[in-house]
């Protein structure tokens, strides 16, 4: 169980099993999202890739955070084509190669890790911000997080605020034009949508402060 100040292994497995549920819940909406702007296929990604996610860990049962994101990785990116398998998993595999071999990470440790994974995203996709990707709603979340540890928040709080700025950044895709992936191809016609990565990336965020500081 979590302790609210401390994030273990199990704490993660609990993440991504609270992730794959509530995509199973917004798969219709991002798959709508994603027919506005790209390939009407998000939706159908997130689910396989949390079930591959999911299966794998049930598979590897970790012991360190190490072994977690490696497990994930492993599995998604070999199990969903499109841009966002490979993403997410790098993601995974960033935060726990950064989480390192111990068993747990406190509140410092798991946003450093957070913002490991997100910088990985940043480096194989080569996003920038206002490209109207993911990294919309991740790079502000990981800033406020920051913010939210250096005012003496809790993990509770950094996740919270994490969350917040994460929806925040989602909404403000809407107004942008798409330089990255399929949505690029629309030019000015991406304008006035929501980016469907954004979504879910708000979407891990929010499961996130639900299963790590609980
Ligand atoms: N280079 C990139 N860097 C960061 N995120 C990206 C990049 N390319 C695409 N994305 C994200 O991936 C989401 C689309 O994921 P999806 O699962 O639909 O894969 P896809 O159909 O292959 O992607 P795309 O059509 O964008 O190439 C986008 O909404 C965007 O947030
Ligand atoms: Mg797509």
């Amino acid at each position: 169980m979590p302790d609210g100040t401390t994030v273990t292994v199990d704490d993660l497995v609990a993440w991504v099993h609270r992730f794959s549920e509530v995509i199973d819940e917004h798969a219709d909406e991002l798959t709508q999202l994603d027919s506005a702007i790209g390939d009407a296929d998000h939706g159908t990604n997130m689910r396989r890739g949390c079930r591959a996610a999911v299966d794998a860990l049930a598979a590897a049962e970790p012991a360190d955070v190490t072994g977690f994101g490696r497990a994930i990785a492993m599995k998604v990116i070999s199990t969903v084509g499109g841009a966002s398998g490979p993403l997410y998993g790098s993601f995974f595999l960033a935060l726990g190669t950064t989480g390192g071999s111990a068993p747990s990470m406190d509140a410092t440790e798991t946003v450093a890790a957070l913002k490991a994974g997100v910088a990985a995203i940043r480096s194989r996709g080569k996003a920038e911000p206002g490209d109207k990707t993911m990294l919309d709603a991740l790079l502000p979340a990981i800033a406020a997080m920051e913010g939210s540890l250096e005012d003496g928040g809790s993990l509770a709080d950094a996740l919270q605020a994490g969350t917040d700025a994460a929806e925040e950044g989602m909404r403000a895709t809407i107004p942008m034009l798409a330089r990255k992936g399929r949505a690029s191809y629309l030019g000015e016609r991406s304008i006035g949508h929501q980016d469907p990565g954004a979504t879910s990336s708000w979407l891990l965020l929010r499961s996130a402060s639900e299963t790590l500081a609980a």
